[in-house]
């Protein structure tokens, strides 16, 4: 396949799919994005980034893909980009309904010699026991009609430093033509190291393995900030202290709770996956459980406060500062401040929100509009425009407990104010 004149198709345009593909446009393919979501297409066809992410608002308007609803582009692509989301039931169980579909829709329009590259995070074997499987049953030989690779995305939207262009990657296939394509045409769009992997399973294994050490190591300092709570220690502090150690040690720092589509949903791909193989996450299991009990401990926490002032919950006006699952961007998947914001309900709190990147969904538009009306708050996402509040506003607008989700305030310089300041382990 002679690489710049190869055609290329991204399955689904979302945080992965997108930057991808404009990543492509700039490297000089001829680049389509097939997407269900007619909106979404529509925006990126007017060079509009449907998500808040500066990549895309730097370079989506002078490198635009040919975006599409219609599966019939992929008769023409030589390589396809599957990137669909992998999400979890309300039981936590792996939905790999997209994956499937959107593969049963290359296959229907597969041209010969194509290469399919899964970029999609999935547990080891999806590859081999699902998408394989959908080329074989309708007759194609892998390996000969069709190539397929898996190349896990890294992407980590917003962040400032590594992006689709200079992220290393690794990259699996079932067979020698289908890796050397693969590499070479990832060498060609991205300037950081494509690391071939000896088998497909264990390029698979790779991005599970990254996200399950981020969920274990989290929850490890989750766990040690209700204990250093009940034992007076300031766990940040710690951790900081820790951080001097110039080897083997890795800072993470705990927070009321952990979201986005890759951290709380990816861990349950293998714990699925090896139960079906009779191994048993204990792990894994324990890691997910401490994280998904962080927003309960900060209700628990911001009830603790109110006692103190012999202030109830219900009744009390309460504001919930984030709605986002991460700093300055406006993707609410997976977010803590949902179960929040629903423990506060269940315990009759008339509560409101603001975040400054999803108005839309924040019962109060502006911020200094949420400090007026609220006794006590909850800082749920380190937004900039948070972390820059000078404290001296909260007493101003009678703030009298402040629960920070996200350790991102000055915790002396509230207390200095006569703030009741509760962290999560500060
Ligand atoms: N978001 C991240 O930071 C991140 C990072 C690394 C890896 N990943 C992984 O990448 C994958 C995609 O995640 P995302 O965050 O881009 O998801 P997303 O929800 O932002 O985007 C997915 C897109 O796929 C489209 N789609 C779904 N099914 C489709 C189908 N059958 N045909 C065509 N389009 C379809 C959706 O409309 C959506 O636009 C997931 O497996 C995720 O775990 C995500």
């Amino acid at each position: 396949m002679e690489q710049k004149k190869a055609k290329v198709c991204v399955i689904g345009l979302g945080y992965v799919g997108l930057p991808l593909a404009v990543r492509c446009v700039e490297k000089g393919y001829e680049t389509f994005g097939l997407d269900m979501d007619k909106n979404k297409v529509d925006l990126i066809n007017q060079g509009k980034s449907p998500i808040e992410e500066k990549f895309l608002a730097d370079n989506l308007p002078t490198h635009r893909p040919k975006a599409t609803t219609d599966e019939k582009i992929i008769e023409q692509s030589d390589v396809i980009l599957i990137c669909v989301p992998t999400p979890v039931d309300d039981l936590y169980m792996p939905d790999l309904s997209p994956v499937i579909s959107a593969t049963k829709a290359v296959v229907r329009n597969l041209k010969k010699g194509a290469l399919v590259v899964l970029e999609s995070t999935v547990n080891p074997g999806v590859s081999e026991e699902i998408v394989k499987p959908l080329f074989e049953e309708a007759g194609f030989k892998v390996g000969k009609d069709v190539f397929i690779a898996h190349c896990p995305e890294r992407i980590n939207p917003g962040d400032p430093k590594w992006n689709v262009t200079n992220i290393p990657r690794v990259v699996g296939s079932f067979d020698k033509q289908g890796l050397a394509t693969a590499v070479k045409f990832y060498e060609s769009i991205v300037d950081g190291a494509i690391r071939p992997m000896k088998s497909i399973r264990e390029a698979e294994a790779v991005k599970i393995v990254e996200n399950s050490f981020r969920d274990i190591n989290i929850a490890f300092v989750n766990e040690l900030a209700k204990s250093f709570d009940k034992l007076g220690i300031d766990v940040k502090d710690v951790v900081l202290g820790a951080s001097t150690k110039p080897f083997a040690f890795m800072p993470h720092f705990p927070s009321c709770g952990v979201g986005g589509h890759c951290i709380p949903v990816d861990p349950y791909y293998l714990i699925e996956r090896a139960k079906k193989s009779g191994f048993d996450h204990k792990f894994l299991k324990i890691a997910r459980e401490i994280n998904n009990s962080m927003p309960s401990y900060t209700v628990e926490i911001l009830q603790d406060a109110l006692n103190e002032l012999r202030l109830p919950m219900k009744g009390t006006k309460i504001g919930v500062l984030g709605i986002s699952y991460k700093a300055n961007v406006d993707d609410t998947r997976e977010s803590p401040t949902f179960k929040i914001l629903t423990l506060l309900g269940e315990h009759g709190v008339k509560y409101d929100t603001y975040d400054p990147h999803i108005l839309k969904r924040s019962t109060i538009k502006t911020l200094p509009a949420l400090l007026k009306k609220v006794d006590a708050l909850i800082i749920a996402t380190d937004h900039k425009e948070f972390k820059e509040i000078d404290p001296r506003i909260f007493k101003q607008n009678g703030i009298k407990v402040i629960i920070d989700g996200k350790n991102c305030l000055d915790k002396d310089a509230i207390k200095k104010l006569g703030i009741i300041y509760k962290g999560i382990g500060r």
